[in-house]
């Protein structure tokens, strides 16, 4: 019986070495922790329970007979964060290059089956060369088996990769498709073709962190949704992102206790909108004063930064949030904002998260660019995103929202339950200046003229109260008393049921 259990451990201890010791040495000299270190971070301690550790895979071509280890360059299986099961999996670079096999694939495809059947998130640890080149197409079919299972899963249960090294080709479509990608700056990268095939094909010289690193993906492409400086913080920050979500789509968010008052009153928001509405503000003092605690979890921070998205807390009860950020671009909705937002908002209404929408918006940018770039499809994102979404939604206006994207901005028209205004809130179609010189054109060269008909311009429509006696907003709120307002909004709003229409799917604008 002993020499049995030594055997087993032995086995154990082999396969935890993954490509040995020397691969090892050469992870942690670029810096980055194993597949399995990485999990010690990421989970509860002593939580995580391991599956297939002996799979081998079975392809014998380019003398990979005699190249197999135990686990197939992947670590899988189930732990918790906070006591909340989730199921993992972790790549190791250190054997093949992480790099995707027949079985690779399958021990992946376990856990997602076991993950969806039991009701509990997916998180991915990619550090991977992509499909395993001496196993061709059987490589190819094991990842598009993972890709079907993304799609399918999708809203059904959070997925959220991690970019931990090299992803290269098929290693980054299974991320693209799930909800949320961190990165690690400086060692991890995402392209579909690295920098010597673009070299080749467009002549293009190009480095591998310009061509996919993390201020590549999150400042230009979007692709991934936040960067840290290193393995340990990012899984960190994996685990703060993952209190914040429901396990399932049938479960509602965790509630956290709260230490803080809920009728708390910030006097300081009395003037937070400048005299001149010309004049920025920083529209995330609003967002933490209103958060519990102050937290703040902002998503796509270094992308489209004339909107903001995150999650916060509100009674302990997770929140997401869509903020027009004044500071940039004076706050306006363009094509990169609109696409950002409408992400965040289908990814909140598919898993039960109340949705609060701050707004300071001059209307849609103008310019050839941004028609030119379909900005009218990519406006309609949001526009359809926020008309489907069936989850509580409260809105404050707290200066402009002007135009079309009044309406889009999770106004009443569309399904938001609860709308307040500040009494500073601007509310028409147009700003007093652009609407005078359009309905007064005659009478441009008359400088008193048109200072007069601007007055009477803003007297009547840049306020609140036009709305107001419409219904379209609820409540002008005093500017102080906005997170008691919205929290006894959201509170009212908890028992909200709303009846669909049968459909196989939408059509949204994609
Ligand atoms: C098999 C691979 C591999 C792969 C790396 N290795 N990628 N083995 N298949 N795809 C092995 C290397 O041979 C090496 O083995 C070890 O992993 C470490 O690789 P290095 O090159 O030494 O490491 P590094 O210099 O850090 O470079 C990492 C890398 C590079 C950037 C990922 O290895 C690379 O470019 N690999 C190929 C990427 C690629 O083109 N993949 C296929 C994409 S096509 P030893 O034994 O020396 O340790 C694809 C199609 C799917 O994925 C499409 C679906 C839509």
């Amino acid at each position: 019986m002993r020499a049995v259990l030594e055997q087993l451990e032995s086995r154990r201890a082999e396969a935890r070495l993954g490509g040995g010791q020397k691969r090892i040495d050469a992870q942690h000299a670029k810096g980055k922790l194993t597949a399995r270190e990485r999990l010690d971070v990421l989970l509860d301690e002593g939580s995580f329970e391991e599956y297939d550790m002996y799979v081998t895979h079975r392809a014998t071509e380019f003398g990979m007979a005699g190249q197999k280890v135990p686990g197939d360059g992947v670590v899988t299986g189930w732990g918790t964060i906070n006591g909340r099961l989730v199921y993992v999996f972790s790549q190791d670079f250190t054997v093949l290059g992480g790099s995707l096999s027949e079985t690779h694939a399958q021990k992946i495809c376990k856990i997602m089956d076991m993950a969806v059947r039991n009701g509990a998130p997916v998180i991915g640890l990619n550090d991977s060369g992509g499909a395993r080149i001496q196993e061709g197409v059987a490589s190819l079919a094991g990842y598009a088996e993972v890709f079907r299972r993304n799609a399918e899963v999708s809203g059904v249960i959070p997925q959220i990769s991690v970019i931990m090294g090299p992803c290269a080709g098929g290693a980054v479509y299974s991320p693209a498709m799930t909800d949320f990608i961190f990165m690690v700056r400086d060692s991890s990268y995402m392209f579909v073709t690295g920098p010597d095939v673009v070299k080749t094909v467009t002549n293009e010289i190009v480095t591998a962190e310009e061509l996919g690193g993390a201020r590549t993906h999150t400042q230009k492409s979007s692709v991934a949704d936040a960067a840290f400086d290193n393995d340990v913080e990012t899984l960190e920050e994996v685990r703060r992102l993952f209190d914040f979500l429901p396990l399932n789509n049938r479960e509602k968010p965790p509630v956290r206790p709260f230490h803080d008052d809920p009728n708390r009153i910030e006097m300081r928001l009395d003037t937070l909108v400048p005299d001149s509405a010309a004049k920025p503000y920083d529209m995330m003092e609003l967002v933490r004063a209103i958060a519990d605690e102050g937290d703040f979890l902002e998503i796509a921070q270094a992308f489209a930064q004339n909107i903001m998205t995150g999650f916060l807390r509100i009674e302990g009860q997770t929140v997401g949030v869509v903020a027009n950020q004044p500071m940039v671009l004076a706050g306006c909705l363009d094509i990169d904002s609109s696409r950002k937002a409408a992400r965040f908002v289908r990814f909140c209404d598919a898993f039960s998260i109340p949705l609060l929408t701050l707004v300071d918006v001059p209307g849609f940018l103008p310019g050839t660019a941004q028609e030119y770039g379909g900005v009218i499809k990519h406006g309609a994102k949001l526009l359809f995103a926020y008309s489907q979404a069936t989850v509580p939604m409260v809105t404050l206006i707290t200066r402009k929202a002007y135009g079309g994207a009044y309406d889009v901005m999770a106004s009443k028209h569309i399904g938001a339950d609860v709308n307040y205004a500040w009494p500073t809130a601007e509310i028409a179609v147009m700003g007093a200046k652009g609407a005078t010189e359009i309905l007064y054109r005659s009478e441009l060269g008359d400088k008193d003229r048109i200072a007069e008909r601007t007055r009477d311009y803003e007297a009547r429509f840049t306020n609140p109260f036009v709305a107001a006696e419409r219904g379209f907003i609820d409540e002008v709120i005093m500017p102080h008393s906005s997170r008691k307002r919205i929290a006894r909004a959201f509170a009212a709003l908890r028992g909200k049921s709303v009846e669909t229409r049968w459909k196989k799917h939408d059509t949204i604008p994609l």
